[in-house]
């Protein structure tokens, strides 16, 4: 079984040219409404791939909050720890340009909720869990608990640290993996180069870490060495939750994989989730990530 403790939102996302420069005015093209935040669309990307997750979190008293606990339920998630908070819901406003580049601004809503209290009365069920997936959308001082309060071997906790901020407060020896892509790396450990800054977040106590390096695929790094996995080609339409893809495909692969093998899993989910709108509609199911896996396989036997 998989956690996820996590943000929940509604994203409203514009369709643009481009990303407007600071005080610039533009025409969007349009305009839509998904369901969105990184937790969920972590958990979801898990979900659609055949793993029992739950997602802990917070919707807000609106009427998003009840949609998005609707399609969360519909999706295959089980949302009986979702709890209602008195207040507004997670949003998101996201600007998708032609480029697939993306510009988000998030209000946390009810994700800024989810406190030490609410950790304290799901603890039995988080620490029982095979894997439990963090991202850095709800409150710091919750994970900082989260950790301190689980137990020492399990389960396996993979952290994302997005949206970036400081974690050197957060318990590192109890993340067994870190998620962070280039940008994050170097603003984690004040490094641009990959090897060398995920070597410096292992020597504070992180087990492994792997960075995500868009078209470049991903670099796996443990205490012993540093692996290259390349990346899928695809035409990309819009980034938004590529690396939720990548996290969410990555857990239900470790499940039951190596880690080195649960990888091209994650690189191709991440992938493919950048050939279409939105965030959770674009998470992709396992028959398109094994197609496009074996597409790669037959690709470079013939070259
Ligand atoms: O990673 C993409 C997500 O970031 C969006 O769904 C948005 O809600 C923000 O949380």
């Amino acid at each position: 079984m998989i956690c996820v403790v996590g943000s929940i939102n509604t994203d409203l996302v514009i369709e643009v040219e481009r990303i407007p420069f600071p005080g610039e005015t533009i025409a969007g093209k349009s305009i839509a409404r998904y369901p969105g935040g990184k937790g969920a669309n972590q958990a979801v990307a898990a979900a659609r791939l055949g793993a029992q997750v739950v997602m802990f979190g917070k919707v807000g008293s609106d009427q998003f909050g009840d949609d998005l606990r609707v399609w969360l339920q519909e999706t295959g998630l089980d949302v009986g720890n979702i709890e209602r908070a008195e207040g507004p819901s997670g949003l998101a406003v996201i600007s998708v340009a032609e480029s697939g580049e993306n510009a988000i601004t998030i209000v946390p809503g009810a994700n800024a909720l989810v406190d030490r209290r609410y950790i304290d009365k799901h603890l039995a069920l988080l620490a029982s869990c095979d894997i439990l997936l963090l991202q850095l959308e709800i409150p710091p001082e919750t994970i900082d608990f989260l950790l301190s309060e689980l137990p020492s071997r399990r389960p396996r906790v993979i952290l994302d640290p997005s949206p970036v901020q400081d974690i050197s407060h957060l318990l590192l020896e109890r993340i067994d993996l870190l998620t962070p892509n280039e940008h994050e790396l170097r603003l984690l450990s004040g490094s641009s180069n990959i090897e060398a800054g995920s070597r410096l977040l292992i020597s504070r106590g992180v087990k492994n870490v792997i960075c995500t390096a868009g078209a470049d695929g991903a670099y796996l790094t443990t205490p012993d060495a540093c692996t290259h996995f390349l990346p899928l080609n695809v035409n990309p339409l819009d980034t938004t939750a590529a690396g939720d893809a990548f996290n969410g495909a990555l857990a239900w692969a470790w499940q039951t994989r190596l880690l080195s093998e649960a990888i091209p899993y994650a690189c191709a989910a991440g992938a493919l989730a950048t050939t279409k709108r939105g965030a959770q509609p674009s998470l992709p199911p396992l028959d398109e990530i094994e197609t496009i896996m074996k597409e790669r396989v037959q690709r470079e036997s013939t070259n």
